[in-house]
């Protein structure tokens, strides 16, 4: 068994008083897809935060390429190439395809040195076509795209810009059925070109086709980590409806206070 690319052991992280994750351990091979689900407030954001530098874990570890790290931000989660791709997309939607696959990283020539607008150009459009993804026109606005499309540009700016690890926070959760599918292929080739993936969702109808591993939040503790071959879709499914249960129970009896994503309901 080779090295993960990236690992959590049994990571916590508390804000204030709100345990947003205990114990939780995961991890993330190259070319293979791992799948984090859990309902809202599950702590899903909260654990790919601490992957992705914006926060460090209170308790655990975390590992890449099998050694421990804190890492200092995002900027050295990307030196270590690790990129994320955020449900709010960092995307500029009146400016072009092109700019928005560079934004701040744009070639330069000459000199004075000034953007290399024929290179920009032709290789944003390499790049997206090495990804399946056929955009006539990259000097269309990105708003013109359509969303799964939009994320798409994403996952291939970052496969573009050297990312080994990819993260990517319910990039289906606001699209429609045929668009999800979309962005499902992208992540299928994202991984197919060797990257570690990691994608987020509560939908298990998403997560079940393109991932290798399961790994299922409620409120902020593990419910199980799974490798494909050891979990089936309905057991999926009823695990995460499970949680759901759960939840709405510990609701009912009055244990679900607006600070109190660390009760953890009986099971
Ligand atoms: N920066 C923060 N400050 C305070 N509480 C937070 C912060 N980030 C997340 N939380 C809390 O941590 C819990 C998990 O949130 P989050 O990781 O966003 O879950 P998910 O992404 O699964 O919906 C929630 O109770 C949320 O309110
Ligand atoms: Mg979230």
């Amino acid at each position: 068994m080779s090295t993960p690319l990236l690992q959590t052991r049994d990571v916590g992280k508390s804000f204030g008083s709100v345990i947003a994750l205990r114990d939780v351990s995961m991890l993330v091979n190259s070319g293979e897809v791992t799948c984090v689900l859990g309902d809202n407030g599950a702590g899903k954001s909260t654990l790919i935060k601490i992957l992705s530098g914006v926060h460090v874990q209170d308790r655990g570890e975390y590992l890449v390429d099998g050694a421990p790290v804190r890492l200092g931000g995002p900027r050295e989660a990307l030196d270590r190439g690790i990129a994320t791709v955020y449900q709010d997309l960092a995307m500029i939607p009146l400016m072009s395809v092109w700019r928005n696959f560079f934004l701040g990283s744009e070639p330069v020539t000459g000199r004075p040195r000034r953007l290399d607008v024929a290179r920009a150009k032709d290789v944003a459009r390499r790049e997206l076509l090495d990804m399946g993804i056929d955009i006539r026109d990259v000097d269309q606005p990105v708003g013109t795209l359509s969303g799964g499309e939009r994320q798409s540009v994403a996952i291939a700016r970052a496969v573009h810009f050297g990312a080994r690890a990819l993260i990517l926070d319910e990039p289906t959760s606001a699209l429609g059925v045929k668009q999800a599918g979309v962005v499902l292929r992208y992540i299928a080739r994202a991984r197919d070109r060797g990257l570690g993936v990691v994608f987020i969702t509560h939908n298990p109808h998403h997560a079940f086709p393109v991932g290798d591993r399961f790994l299922v939040l409620n409120r902020g503790t593990s419910l199980g980590e799974f490798a494909k071959a050891d979990i089936t879709r309905d057991e999926l499914t009823s695990l995460m409806a499970g949680g759901a249960e759960l939840d709405q129970l510990a609701h009912e009896l009055g244990r679900d206070g607006p600070a109190g994503a660390g009760v953890t309901p009986e099971r």
